[in-house]
């Protein structure tokens, strides 16, 4: 297993949800944590992890506009001294469908897609070429949904684990019925996870996804208007779980799993499935090779 403390991390939409327990989660296992977010609670957060003895910095920004992904990604560089591992993690969710007038879903569009696909490929095009510089691998992890693994399509990639809540059944498609662009925005983090662990296999800097299902969240509440029934809360994912998760992903280093849509199924324990064989990519070329 591969040592965390001392290494350095940039974790995008933190102030809040899950963002927030992963770099609360980096922060108590020694990692540097430079963060960014919408909202300006991310301060708050910088005094928490700070309180955890170790370094942290803020940003307060949008991840889809270009100027703040470089001031976050220079600054942590230039505070730090380097950036072992990204946590692409700002995502917004809004209803969307195919027939919605053209000029409202314009916004939405640039919303939705611009925060979810558009602040991770940007994130990544500012911190691949320092990672790559600085010669001893890397990590990135993208948070996806489980609308485009767990019990969605690809309908024969489903585990079909033995206590899934679902049976012999599984949900034969992935998303909601009001959500085209979140999961538009979603399945395009495909082709950044398997063409960066393509390309980045070489130079040891792994990249995976994280598909979960409901999780307790900020966003996840706000569609019960921050009210939810506790039958609803009892069965939803915990962040702190899923973030502990992480952590687990993370040390397994350069010797773990690569281009992988990690699955958390609603309903089940929160743990690190077994590496699954891959069915979008040559196994071959996305085998890391050194040590970190
Ligand atoms: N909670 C779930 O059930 C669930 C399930 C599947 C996937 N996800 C994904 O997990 C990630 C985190 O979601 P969450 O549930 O914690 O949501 P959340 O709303 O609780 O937290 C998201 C954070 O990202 C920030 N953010 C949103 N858009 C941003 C932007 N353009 N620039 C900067 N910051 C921005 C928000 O301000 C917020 O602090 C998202 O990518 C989401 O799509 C969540």
């Amino acid at each position: 297993m591969v040592e965390l403390r001392g290494k350095n991390a940039i974790v995008t939409g933190a102030a809040v949800g899950l963002g927030n327990a992963y770099a609360k989660a980096l922060a108590e296992e020694g990692v540097n944590v430079a963060l960014c977010d919408l909202r300006d609670e991310v301060h708050e957060l910088k005094e928490q992890l700070e309180g955890l003895g170790v370094r942290a910095i803020a940003w307060q920004g949008d991840v889809s506009d270009p100027a703040h992904v470089r001031t976050v990604v220079d600054g942590a560089k230039s505070e730090f001294g380097s950036i072992d591992i990204l946590i692409n993690n700002a995502g917004v969710f809004g209803a969307s469908v195919p027939d919605d007038d053209l000029d409202k879903s314009l916004g939405d569009y640039e919303r939705i897609v611009g925060a979810n696909l558009k602040g991770e490929y940007l994130f990544g095009r500012a911190v691949i070429p320092i990672m790559i510089d600085q010669g001893v691998g890397g990590e990135i992890v993208n948070i996806a949904t489980d609308h485009m693994f767990t019990c969605g399509t690809p309908y024969d990639s489903c585990p079909k684990h033995d206590d899934c809540p679902w049976g012999d059944s599984p949900r034969p498609t992935g998303g909601g019925d009001a959500m085209d662009l979140y999961d538009a925005s979603k399945w395009g983090l495909n082709g950044f996870l398997f063409g960066w662990a393509k390309a980045l296999a070489p130079h040891n800097i792994r990249v995976n996804a994280l598909c979960m299902g409901a999780t307790d969240s900020w966003m996840l509440r706000s569609f019960h208007g921050h009210n939810p029934p506790q039958k609803e809360v009892d069965s939803w994912m915990k962040a702190e779980d899923n973030a502990r998760v992480m952590i687990e992903l993370l040390k397994e280093g350069s010797q773990g799993r690569n281009a992988q849509n990690i699955n958390f199924c609603t309903g089940r324990p929160v743990a690190l499935e077994a590496p699954h064989e891959h069915l979008y990519v040559v196994p071959e070329t996305v085998r890391l090779g050194g040590e970190q």
